[in-house]
């Protein structure tokens, strides 16, 4: 193992998007000139220390044919399965076809279409000596309460040292295969990478990422997204 190993990605893209509620996968939806999707795509294929890229869409998908994908250097296709968990696996065993198991891999929502290129060398900066890997996340900022199913207060939670953990998520291609998979075995079906490399004992390291970097997850996200775009096209 050492720091000439490649760096990969994994793009998680074959969701349903039931909490934006449109009529089409919220990775479909326009936002400023593009899909939500060929954003995601185009940051991360741009970035010059990408090797490729592998994107999990499901068995289903109608809309991927008709992006036009042309631009887009070294993408290639996996199948995706019931949850976040079993796409993201699928895609590793993609990817394990044509890379190192000691190469890293970025996993990615297709959902954060504001990833930035300064997060990701910095995030690659970071890790790419670090034994386990890690992810990126930002500080909770407000105070933490935790309720009952009726919605009453029952304890309030320190915020110290408490995270929002974001993606991308870098973990060597074959440990994360591994930790997913037993993971999958134990019923546990973890909603990020880095709980699977918690799961096998190890220790991922947080690394502070930038506070654009949202999932759209819901309708107001969209016209976050946009602003955060327009922005950041300003800024370069
Ligand atoms: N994802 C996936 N396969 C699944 C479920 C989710 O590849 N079976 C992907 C989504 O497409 C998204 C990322 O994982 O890029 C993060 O998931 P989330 O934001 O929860 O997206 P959805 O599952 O589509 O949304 P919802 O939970 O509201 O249905
Ligand atoms: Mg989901």
């Amino acid at each position: 193992m050492n720091s000439l190993n490649r760096f990969w990605s994994v793009v998680p893209a074959a969701g349903v998007g039931s909490r934006m509620g449109a009529s089409i996968p919220k990775q479909y939806l326009t936002l400023h000139c593009k899909t939500v999707i060929e954003h995601t795509l185009s940051r991360l294929c741009s970035h010059p220390q990408m090797s490729g890229v592998v994107v999990a869409i499901s068995a289903d998908d109608q809309y991927w044919q008709k992006l036009d994908l042309s631009g887009y250097v070294n993408i290639h296709l996996a199948e995706g399965g019931a949850e976040r968990c079993h796409s993201v696996l699928n895609g590793l065993h993609g990817l394990s076809e044509m890379a190192d198991e000691n190469d890293w891999v970025l996993v990615h929502d297709a959902a954060r279409p504001c990833i930035h290129h300064d997060d990701i060398s910095h995030m690659i900066e970071t890790l790419k000596d670090h034994p386990v890997g890690g992810l990126l996340g930002l500080p909770v900022a407000d105070t933490m309460k935790r309720t009952g199913a009726e919605g009453n207060v029952l304890q309030t939670i320190s915020r110290d040292n408490l995270w929002r953990a974001l993606t991308p998520q870098m973990f060597r291609l074959g440990q994360l295969q591994k930790a997913l998979q037993t993971a999958l075995d134990d019923q546990f079906l973890v909603t990020d990478d880095a709980s699977a490399m918690e799961h096998i004992g190890l220790q991922p390291r947080m690394v502070e990422g930038r506070a654009d970097n949202i999932k759209i997850t819901r309708p107001d996200d969209l016209s976050l997204a946009e602003m955060y775009l327009a922005q950041q096209e300003k800024q370069q």
